[in-house]
């Protein structure tokens, strides 16, 4: 098949998929390094590579349940808390084969707006949600909980300069018949052409 068709085949393809409906199963090793290998071709400004990658490995996605949970608990006042959404942060990740928690690392190239770490950051995550459709890997990309919280980002060796960008869960899914993706309008209903 002609390289743009599969590119722009796979970028269709690509849907959120909710880690509700992994099945357990593991993603080969190998396929994973392709998904973090992808990360490190993002364009990025002043070639500062600023995303970085935190891996949990099958036998290891319950500590991060764990860990996000732990820090749920310990950074919400006792009459914010919730029970239910404690145990959904702790047996969130129970059927993933991996979680990839993705930061930003804010280089100190003067005059670089920090924007464009981000923008570069957000392009690394979708060229591994790309390379894991490519793959048919369920993927997830949430920010919900404690991602935006900074006891989060300290729990990676993340600074207060640094930002946490999101967790990807990748796993194996039953439903391998993705529904086709929805959005609002057509492209034609966003662009001007000046
Ligand atoms: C920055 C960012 C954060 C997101 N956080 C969440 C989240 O916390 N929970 C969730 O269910 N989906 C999250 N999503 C996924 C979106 O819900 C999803 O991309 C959107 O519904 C479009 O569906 P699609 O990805 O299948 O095209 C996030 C997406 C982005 C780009």
């Amino acid at each position: 098949m002609e390289l743009s068709l599969i590119v722009r085949a796979i970028i269709k393809k690509r849907r959120t998929t909710s880690p509700d409906h992994f099945n357990g199963k593991p993603v080969d090793k190998q396929i994973v390094q392709e998904i973090l290998d992808a990360a490190n071709w993002a364009p990025n400004h002043k070639t500062t590579e600023p995303w970085r990658l935190f891996i949990f490995e099958p036998n290891k996605v319950k500590n991060f349940g764990k860990l996000h949970a732990q820090l749920y608990k310990e950074h919400t006042p006792e009459n914010n808390f919730l029970e239910k959404k404690y145990q959904k942060l702790l047996h969130r990740a129970d059927k993933a084969s991996h979680v990839i928690v993705v930061g930003m690392s804010r280089s100190n190239v003067p005059g670089l707006p920090e924007q464009e770490e981000v923008a570069a950051v957000a392009c690394a995550i979708q060229n591994m949600l790309l390379v894991a459709t490519s793959h048919n890997v369920a993927c997830f990309w949430g920010t919900g909980g404690m991602c935006y919280h900074p006891s989060f980002k300290y729990a990676f060796g993340l600074e207060d300069k640094d930002l946490m960008l999101g967790f990807i869960f990748l796993g194996k899914t039953d439903n391998d018949d993705l529904e086709d993706g929805k959005r609002h309008s057509s492209i034609g209903e966003k662009i001007k052409w000046m």
